[in-house]
Formats: structure tokens, sequence, C-alpha cells
């Protein structure tokens, strides 16, 4: 029987996570091997692209069917062969040795070629579906420039969360940016045109109020402690970012707990610590806590700048 390989490529250093993710959800895929942030698998089910593409997998980068392994010439010789095949719309190119990639156009939809230096002179030819505005640079150097303003890096994870995912947020939302200090994503926030209240008992770099004088504020307070009395008066809160480096298990129920009183809440962006008390046998366990607050459209994934977290984009459906 032909056995399908699939292959995923992850961020270089969470692919350990990546790799206890699939033993855990997919127990009957047959590890091949993995270099780098690049791991492939048999499976005797055959699946479809968009199957493929659209399967949850939160560590995963990208992933796709292996057509061909073979040397440059080799690849060079069948290329036009698989071409004719597959009509790709654009191709990528992954140099996993000098952990670079060339990326071909992610902007259009359709089948795209993954042609992957894994060693020396050893190349990987893969397919995969491609949705307009994916986007994979799997070595951890993110696609958001950093303004030397920014107080902190969280600049461009928040950049990243928008870049990847596009979560719909209306231009006059109010943003509550839980951990807020030092301002890297209430910066980014702001310069997008939002209004953020942000909760920190750190107050946050002065830049914040000096760069944006209107549309910020600041409770100085743990957000455990944060009641909808104290958010009486401002304007309704849309979207919350919880970014705080504490236990999940802690901090999530309390927040679901807060919004249930807050009806104008739509929208989550959160950033899940992978640590002792957050492992990967419990991502699910996280979006049930979600889904039983009525934040049932739940996205996930990895960005650049996470190192062993993950991130979660999740929406009230309308
Ligand atoms: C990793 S930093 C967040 C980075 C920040 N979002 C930024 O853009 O620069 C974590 C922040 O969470 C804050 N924090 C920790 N526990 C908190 C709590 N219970 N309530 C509110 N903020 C808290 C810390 O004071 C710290 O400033």
């Amino acid at each position: 029987m032909q056995e399908q390989e699939i292959y995923l490529i992850g961020l270089i250093h969470n692919i350990g996570l990546l790799k206890e993710e699939m033993a855990i959800h997919f127990p009957n895929w047959r590890f091949n091997y993995g270099v780098h942030g690049f791991v492939t698998f048999r499976s005797e089910v055959e699946y479809k692209l968009p199957d493929l593409r659209e399967m949850n997998i939160t560590f995963s980068l990208v992933k796709g069917v292996s057509l061909f392994r073979g040397t440059w010439a080799e690849l060079d010789q069948r290329r036009e062969h698989f071409e004719k095949k597959h009509s790709p719309v654009s191709t990528h190119y992954w140099n996993l040795l000098e952990e670079k990639g060339e990326m071909g156009d992610r902007k259009v939809r359709g089948t795209v070629f993954d042609i992957i230096r894994i060693a020396n002179d050893d190349y990987i030819l893969g397919v995969r579906m491609q949705v307009r505005g994916d986007f994979a640079p799997y070595s951890g150097s993110s696609p958001i420039p950093m303004p030397e303003e920014a107080p902190s890096r969280a600049y461009q994870k928040l950049g990243e969360v928008f870049k990847h995912f596009r979560p719909l947020v209306a231009h006059e939302e109010v943003f509550l940016d839980i951990g807020c200090s030092p301002g890297g994503s209430t910066f980014y926030l702001m310069e997008k045109g939002f209004r953020v209240v942000g909760v920190d008992p750190i107050p946050v770099d002065p830049i914040i109020t000096e760069k944006f004088p209107e549309g910020f504020l600041q409770l100085g307070q743990s957000f455990v402690e944060l009641k909808k009395k104290h958010l009486l008066g401002l304007p309704p809160v849309g979207w919350i970012v919880l970014d705080v480096e504490l236990p999940i298990f802690n901090t999530l129920p309390r927040l679901l707990k807060l919004v249930s009183k807050l009806d104008s809440v739509i929208g989550l962006i959160v950033t899940v610590k992978m640590n002792l008390e957050m492992s990967v046998d419990k991502v699910e366990e996280v979006d049930e806590l979600l889904r039983n607050a009525n934040f049932t459209d739940i996205k996930k994934g990895q960005l650049p700048s996470h190192n062993r977290e993950y991130c979660i984009i999740a929406k009230k459906r309308d």
C-alpha cells in the first residue's frame, strides 16, 4: 500500500513541542525523520491538501505532502513533470542548513511548492495548499520591523498576530491590554489607531503617553482584582490582550469570569507559555475553557517571536 509522506515545518526552537503534539494527536502517523525545523511522517490515510491545511496543529507552521527527494540536479530534472501535474501558483525555498527561507508569493491562494534543502545536496520537493496571508519564517526572525522607540519586543509579537491571524478588529476598537508594561503591545495598538486601557501594577514607559497623548489610560493594579466597576465610565472594551507570563490555568479562568460580566468583549488575544504547569497535552483544555465561555472561533499558532509559547485568537461567534 502506498503511504503518504507528510512534512511539517515548525519554529526551529519549538520543534520538540511539535513532535510531542504529533505523538499525542496523530499516533497513527509514523515518524519518518526530522532535521532542523523539519519533520516528516508516514500516514496510511491519504489526505487532500485543503484538509491537511485545515488541520489544527498548534506547533506547525506549514503542512504538506512530499513528492520527491533527491539532489539538486535530480530535482531540476523532475521539476517540470511535477509542475505540469500540480500547477503551483508559487514556490518557496527553505534552506534549513542556513536557517534561511526565501519565500515566494505568500499572498496568493492555491497550491504551492516547497523546495526544502535538508542536507548539503539533499532536497525535498513538497506540495501544499496555501491561503492568502500564510507566512512562515521558521528561524525566529520577525517580519515586523521594531521601531527604536517601542518599549519592548511585545510590539513585534502583536504585529505578528495582526499579520498572521488578521483578526477583524473595527478601527475604533478599545483594547484591554493586561500586563501592559513596559508597553510594546500598547505601542503597537496605539500606532494602529486603537484605544488602549492598560492593566499592570508597573507603569508603562513614558514614551507611550509622550507619543500618544490621547487614547491611553493605565489602571495600575493587578488584573486579578479588576472588577467591572473599575471599567465604568471608560469606553467599552471590545478586545483583550493577555500576556502576563503567569500560569494559564490560573489567569485564564479569572479573565473569563471578568469577561462574562462585560458584554462588549468579542475577542481575546492570549499568549500561552509552555512550562511545567502547561504542557502540550493540555492545549485542548485551554480551548475548552474558551469554548465554555462562548469564545468558539479559535485560532492558534506559532509566531516567529515565540519561544516555548503559542498564541490564541479567540472570538465570540456573531
Ligand atoms: C511579559 S510582560 C508583558 C509585556 C507587555 N505586554 C509589553 O507589551 O511590553 C508581563 C507583565 O505582566 C505584568 N503582570 C504580572 N502579573 C500581573 C497581574 N496579576 N496583573 C496585571 N499585570 C501583571 C508584569 O508586571 C509585567 O509588566
